[in-house]
């Protein structure tokens, strides 16, 4: 009877911990084993925050091999993003359009592992190229904060070797694609606003 006992009373608070558990943390796991300190790049990283993606002086872009992603966060709570994403035209799948998206700002982690990204307003870039439309395209004005549910960091093997692997969660949830480490100290232009140090004002 006893040891009947114990055993239920170990299940209910199982059952009890785990809802807990589950409400604490928005998503991902809070045991990262490293910080974010650093750049992270999707596949074999051919999109890479910095200067070798976007040019802030000129506000131009230099559009790399592949499409890509990559993030890169600083511990004194300074981030960048540089995004190249292909997107398939349904009516004409051989016309495949590419936008490019670089921005930077502040970022926080909330007490529930959520991440909060807020750009510095003035300084995001956005360039789409579509390859059948003969019009010259120019970079576009972009802001565009972030909300991502969770992260979280594991050390895995990446082309045989061990390297650290950040999986973000987006804002409703789903998956953002894998991220390896691949600079630390992270590779970023400036963590500042750009526009008023280049131009001097915010136009
Ligand atoms: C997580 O925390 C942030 C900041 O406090 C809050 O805005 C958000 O609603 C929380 N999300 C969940 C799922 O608890
Ligand atoms: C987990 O990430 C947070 C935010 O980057 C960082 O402050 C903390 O030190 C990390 N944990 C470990 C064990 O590195
Ligand atoms: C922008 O400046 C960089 C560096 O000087 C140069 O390599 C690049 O060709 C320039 N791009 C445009 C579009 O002017």
């Amino acid at each position: 009877m006893l040891p009947l006992l114990a055993t239920l009373a170990l299940a209910l608070a199982m059952i009890s911990r785990a809802p807990m558990q589950a409400s604490a943390l928005a998503a991902g796991e809070a045991n990262n084993i490293t910080s974010l300190m650093g750049t992270w790049s999707t596949g074999t990283a051919k999109v890479s925050t910095g200067i070798d993606f976007y040019n802030p002086v000129n506000t131009s872009f230099t559009i790399p091999a592949t499409a890509g992603q990559s993030y890169s966060f600083t511990d004194d709570g300074y981030w960048e993003e540089a995004l190249y994403i292909y997107t398939a035209n349904p009516a004409k799948p051989s016309c495949v359009s590419a936008s490019l998206f670089w921005q930077h700002g502040t970022w926080q982690l909330n007490g529930n592992n959520s991440l909060t990204l807020t750009p510095f307003n003035g300084d995001g870039r956005q360039l789409t190229e579509d390859r059948c439309s003969s019009t010259s395209t120019t970079s576009a004005y972009y802001y565009q904060p972030e909300y991502m549910l969770g992260f979280d960091i594991t050390l895995d093997t990446h082309f045989g070797r061990p390297e650290y692997r950040l999986q973000l969660y987006a804002f409703d949830g789903a998956l953002k694609p894998v991220m390896w480490q691949t600079y630390n100290p992270p590779q970023m232009l400036p963590t500042e606003l750009l526009v008023e140090t280049i131009y001097g004002t915010t136009s």
